[in-house]
């Protein structure tokens, strides 16, 4: 039976392969109305993921689930990805959820565009996605960014967590020596920054629509992925420590409880951009409104990394 109440519509999920995009998904296709694209790095995590999620939501008659190619650390697959979304014809563009991450312990990694694979993955990977896909949200559509409370220089707060080390972009964006938890901390500055940046440009990009922009800070989730790229060693007593990092660490959380928050912001009329919603370009610290830190709310590096960031991605 079609109900004519129900508002079909997309959402884009990145990293809903696991961990929090992977539960915000769960929820996410839970609702009627909407599909959820799987925009994964590997075909066949990114197939599991959909059927599982689509299986999950059929036992509800609600929303669907589909697999589309994206490897954020490769620019060439970010620029494909708007035709191949095209290609899927799906309902209207709804919002676009900026989750996926990595965290090495080095910043020897390199992408094939020659970048420092953090920084390109977390920011530069989204950067450009978001830009290629700002023209094909509907009106009152959304975007979400994941950022992480270790954006802020509050080393004790975050468990010892080493904070940013900001720079200029071309220099992040380049490979060499250094702390991969530095290179992560830096990027989700930049996750930060872009949120608030994208705010102050929003009604210029597109102007009449309301988009929405957000950031969530979804906690300590020591139970997810995220040490995937750890050596053996690191990954081992890192998830030793896990549960004990949980415990000590005010605001540690699950992924599941994360996800709900993060799928909130995506669908909740209470995040709706104004004149329909409260506030634009919140930045919410698990549940809550938070601020940002002094550097992440500084128009100058903003707007200086919106620039490079072009730059470095082809839209210059
Ligand atoms: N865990 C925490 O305590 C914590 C705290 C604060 C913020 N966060 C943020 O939360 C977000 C999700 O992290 P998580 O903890 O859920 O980690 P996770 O379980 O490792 O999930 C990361 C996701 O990103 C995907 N991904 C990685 N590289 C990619 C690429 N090049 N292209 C496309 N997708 C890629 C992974 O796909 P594959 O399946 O292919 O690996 C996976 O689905 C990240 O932005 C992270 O910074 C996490």
């Amino acid at each position: 039976m079609n109900d004519s109440s129900v508002v079909e519509r997309t959402v884009v999920v990145t990293g809903a392969t696991s961990g929090l995009g992977r539960a915000a998904a769960a929820q996410l296709v839970r609702e009627p109305g909407v599909t959820v694209v799987v925009a994964a790095r590997d075909a066949a995590r990114g197939e599991r993921a959909a059927a599982e999620l689509t299986r999950a939501a059929a036992a509800r008659a609600s929303g669907r689930a589909i697999p589309l190619p994206l490897d954020l650390a490769s620019l060439d697959s970010v620029r494909a990805f708007p035709a191949a979304l095209d290609g899927a014809r799906l309902p209207p563009l709804h919002a676009l959820v900026a989750n996926a991450g990595i965290q090495y312990t080095d910043r020897r990694h390199t992408t094939a565009d020659g970048f420092e694979a953090t920084f390109a993955t977390n920011h530069l990977g989204h950067f450009l996605l978001i830009r290629l896909l700002l023209d094909r949200l509907a009106v009152d559509g959304r975007v979400v960014l994941v950022s992480s409370r270790t954006h802020k220089p509050q080393r004790l707060r975050n468990g010892g967590f080493p904070p940013p080390r900001w720079a200029d972009a071309r220099t992040l964006a380049t490979p060499g020596e250094g702390s991969g938890q530095v290179a992560y901390s830096t990027s989700k500055l930049a996750n930060a920054m872009t949120a608030l940046e994208l705010t102050r440009r929003i009604e210029t990009l597109r102007p009449g629509a309301h988009i929405a922009v957000h950031a969530l800070d979804p906690g300590l989730m020591p139970v997810t992925g995220l040490a995937r790229d750890y050596p053996p060693l690191a990954q081992r007593l890192y998830l030793r420590a896990a549960p004990l990092l949980s415990a000590l660490i005010p605001g540690a959380t699950t992924a599941e409880r994360s996800g709900a928050q993060l799928a909130r912001m995506t669908l909740d009329p209470s995040f709706a951009a104004p004149p329909q919603g409260p506030r634009n370009g919140r930045y919410v610290e698990l549940t809550r409104d938070g601020e940002p830190s002094a550097q992440a709310r500084d128009p100058r590096l903003a707007a200086e990394l919106w620039r490079d960031s072009e730059a470095l991605v082809g839209l210059a």
